[in-house]
């Protein structure tokens, strides 16, 4: 494993910068591979697609694609850190059209391009960084990423448009919530791993078993993205914060506040709900009641339990340092406070 410190050394407080320090060499090829296919951008659009680049601070996805590929045997090769180039750039793009739909200031400490640019440009800049991950993996000479990436973020934008058409519905319930962030958060998170996996020349077993851990992953990232949603910090997240309220989404903390209330009661939970997507008072008092009933520890724990199934997946991958460091960063985003 290239880099100095090993994933057995990172210390269970660590922050992320720490955990993916072992990575720095394979996350360098990456970046790399992303300014590379961003390298083209006209003169009218270079300002605003660089700043959508800085979007992409976490590096996740790509982590998981360089561990899967080295799990797999491989180095990160060129192959390797063009596709997971390719993901984080349709994260960032997904990021730029998420911010408009969601009518967001802030992300990563910075206007969103909505913002900034208004969201015609933004649209727009959102669709070039989506053509640019198109092409490089259409200039791929194994078809695999063309292919699969197509159906992830067919995957992806059903779970937007699902998510759109029960918006402001307080009446849905755990499973349809888990639905929806299957398609816009875990998908993706699985095919970082399954593009490293692929283009590291792992089996299928191999690949199956990554790909499932990346979905857990996943969905553990979006139950905490939206605990955080009521909970954050905005200085310490970067992102503006409240917009699942303000935007009518029934997150999991609110549905395990719905369902944890007496039957008596729901009646009067759902207009809390209800109150509290339409007015900024309605909503901090009903974060507090989350928080004070217990509805936010019940989201970590749903959180977590996803965290231990993704660990689960990783009981067939052979013993390497590899794996402990997915382990690591599957602890870290159930602790994550940005
Ligand atoms: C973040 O959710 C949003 C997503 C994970 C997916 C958004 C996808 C689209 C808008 C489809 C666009 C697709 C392409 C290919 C350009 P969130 O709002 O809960 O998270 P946040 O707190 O980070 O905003
Ligand atoms: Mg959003």
């Amino acid at each position: 494993m290239p880099g100095s410190a090993t994933p057995a050394s990172t210390s269970p407080s660590a922050g992320l910068p720490e955990v993916l320090a072992p990575l720095a060499a394979d996350l360098e090829k990456v970046g790399d591979a992303y300014r590379e296919i961003l390298a083209s951008a006209s003169p009218e659009s270079r300002d605003m697609v660089r700043h959508a680049a800085r979007f992409n601070g976490k590096r996740l996805r790509p982590a998981l694609s360089c561990v899967a590929a080295r799990l797999a045997g491989s180095e990160v090769t060129e192959p390797v850190a063009i596709a997971a180039g390719i993901v984080e750039l349709i994260h960032t793009a997904t990021l730029v059209h998420d911010d408009i739909l969601d009518h967001a200031e802030v992300r990563r400490k910075v206007a969103t391009l909505n913002i900034r640019w208004g969201n015609h440009a933004a649209v727009l800049v959102g669709d070039i960084l989506f053509s640019r991950a198109y092409r490089a993996a259409a200039y791929l000479e194994d078809p695999f990423a063309s292919r699969y990436l197509s159906d992830v973020v067919g995957i992806v934008l059903e779970g937007e448009i699902h998510q759109d058409t029960v918006s402001h519905d307080p009446t849905i319930g755990e499973e349809e919530y888990r639905e929806i962030i299957r398609g816009k958060t875990a998908a993706l998170y699985e095919a970082a791993l399954v593009v490293g996996a692929h283009y590291g020349g792992a089996n299928e077993e191999l690949k199956g078993r990554l790909g499932a851990f990346g979905h857990h992953l996943g969905m553990a990232f979006q139950i905490i993205d939206d605990r955080l949603d009521v909970t954050g910090d905005e200085a310490t997240v970067g992102k503006s914060l409240g917009t699942d309220m303000s935007e009518g989404k029934m997150t999991l903390p609110l549905i395990l506040w719905r369902d944890g209330s007496a039957p008596e009661g729901r009646e009067a939970a759902v207009a809390r709900i209800q109150e509290a997507w339409s007015s900024d008072d309605g909503a901090q008092e009903l974060a507090r009641e989350l928080e004070a009933s217990g509805a936010l520890s019940r989201t970590d724990a749903a959180a977590q339990a996803e965290i231990d199934r993704a660990l689960a997946c990783l009981e067939g991958v052979p013993e390497a340092p590899e794996r402990d460091l997915l382990g690591t960063i599957a602890r870290f985003v159930v602790r994550r406070t940005l």
